[in-house]
């Protein structure tokens, strides 16, 4: 490796096309400027066209072809994450975990709270998929990541080619990585870690162990959630040299030919910086968490959860002042020009990242503030644990079969006993209650009936429908 730790080949290269001025006489239509598009240039601003370039980059210099220039911005990535190798996407986490999947065979071991990406990855991939149950916090109704025996117990059962770990989950809470990939070894099972909110984990000895330190086979991180790369762009990393061979093949399989170089080259631009300062970086981000948090604690009329791995991820309930999350969310929004992550039916999650600094996290707290005061917004305590996951469903036949099969829409109400034909997800989480191929039963009725009323929004539910198999008795 001859480039210099701090360099971003990617991101320099485009910034040479852009400022070399080329004629353009290739895709994308835009021709690098706005045209007619005038309004794109007052939104977008003029140099992010410019930059929209395709895969042309050779033309700045002969020897720099633009696969060339990719390998060796994502070999900087690799040594940046502990990897062995590493991939560029656009498509998310979703892509990574599609083609980490794809292009092997043999049962997947899935938590149950895992995120749909990971259900449509074994889908897609036609692997069997060993369901690990989700379990909650009965007190604080936050998703338990499944313990190292009940990952022994699910291991020692079955005859898993590879299991997918979540690390962490969208909440923030995390599981015993280490062991579990050890455990993972011991059943020569290849560790996959959906890392999807956690590429900062690397930077801050107090946060938990990131999945390449951690021992996993693979990756897949969201760069674009925690560490500020574009929407969609993500990184794939594997321990392992030779499968970087097999994921390149699957991700040139699943990927568009035509990435957006401002996402790759970003991509390459952001891990230059958390290479050269991550560690300064995450070290006053976790001071600037640490200190919201302790004031969020002293606001009368919030909650919080007692320990939480990542303080970034700023979890909190007004339920005591009898607003859920979702209204905290709403009120947030609409009063005080705030927007948090997500809400669910008691939390909301402020996500702190490098985009924070003193004065967004002090307009957060004294809306907070503010809110805890406005007695008019006001209701009685609220009172939870009535909303508790669902246990598995009676799986009727194959996820990928179902999903291929003609459906129906039916009112969800007269749903029991017939086979879903889509994943019926509320979000937030994006966890399925029901994937394809499973049988409705009544809980899973009540429990939807209940989070609708909450407020929930699921996805596979349309105006009260949900798609079924047409066929009544296909099973
Ligand atoms: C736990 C988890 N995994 C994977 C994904 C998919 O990530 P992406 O949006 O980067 O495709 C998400 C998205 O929210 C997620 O929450």
């Amino acid at each position: 490796m001859n480039q210099s730790e701090s360099s971003a080949p990617l991101w320099e290269a485009v910034v040479k096309y852009k400022e070399n001025g080329i004629v353009p006489f290739h895709t994308p239509g835009h021709k690098l400027h706005s045209g007619v598009f005038c309004d794109l240039a007052l939104h977008l601003g003029s140099d992010f066209l410019a930059m929209d370039a395709s895969d042309e980059l050779d033309s700045v210099q002969h020897d720099h072809r633009f696969e060339r220039v990719l390998d060796q911005a994502q070999a900087l990535a690799a040594t940046a994450f502990g990897a062995a190798g590493t991939l560029f996407l656009v498509n998310g986490s979703t892509g990574g975990l599609h083609a980490s999947l794809w292009g092997e065979s043999g049962q997947v071991v899935i938590p149950r709270f895992s995120h749909q990406a990971v259900y449509s990855a074994a889908l897609l991939a036609a692997r069997p998929a060993v369901y690990l149950p989700a379990d909650m916090d009965p007190v604080w109704h936050l998703p338990l990541p499944p313990s190292v025996e009940q990952w022994q117990s699910v291991l020692s059962g079955c005859c898993p080619s590879a299991a997918v770990i979540t690390h962490p989950t969208y909440y923030g809470t995390v599981s015993p990585l280490a062991d579990i990939a050890a455990e993972c070894r011991k059943w020569r099972c290849e560790s996959i870690v959906d890392e999807a909110h956690g590429g900062h984990f690397r930077y801050h000895k107090a946060l938990p162990g990131s999945a390449m330190e951690s021992g996993a086979d693979i990756a897949v991180q969201s760069t674009h959630k925690t560490m500020g790369a574009l929407t969609g762009s993500s990184m794939l990393h594997c321990r392992v040299g030779a499968r970087r061979e097999r994921l390149q093949n699957a991700v040139q399989i699943l990927q568009t030919t035509s990435p957006s170089l401002p996402s790759l080259a970003v991509l390459d631009y952001v891990r230059s910086i958390w290479q050269a300062q991550g560690e300064e970086i995450m070290q006053s981000l976790w001071e600037l968490a640490r200190s919201a948090r302790h004031e969020l604690q002293r606001i009368p009329g919030i909650s919080l959860p007692p320990q939480h791995a990542d303080p970034t991820k700023l979890l909190f309930s007004m339920e005591m002042l009898g607003l859920r999350g979702f209204d905290v969310e709403w009120i947030l929004r609409r009063d005080y020009r705030i927007q948090v992550e997500m809400s669910d039916h008691r939390w909301a999650l402020a996500l702190l990242t490098v985009g924070d600094d003193n004065e967004s996290v002090a307009a957060l707290l004294e809306a907070l503030g503010d809110m805890a005061v406005r007695k008019a917004i006001h209701g009685p305590p609220i009172q939870h644990g009535t909303l508790v996951w669902p246990d598995l469903p009676e799986p009727a036949c194959d996820m990928r079969y179902a999903a291929a099969s003609p459906s129906v829409k039916i009112p969800y109400r007269n749903s029991l006993g017939r086979v879903s034909a889509s994943f019926v997800v509320p979000y937030p989480p994006g966890v399925p209650l029901l994937v394809p191929g499973e049988i409705w039963n009544k809980d899973l009725i009540d429990h939807v009936e209940k989070s609708l009323a909450e407020g929930w929004h699921i996805r596979g539910i349309d105006q009260e429908k949900a798609a079924v198999l047409k066929d009544k008795h296909d099973f």
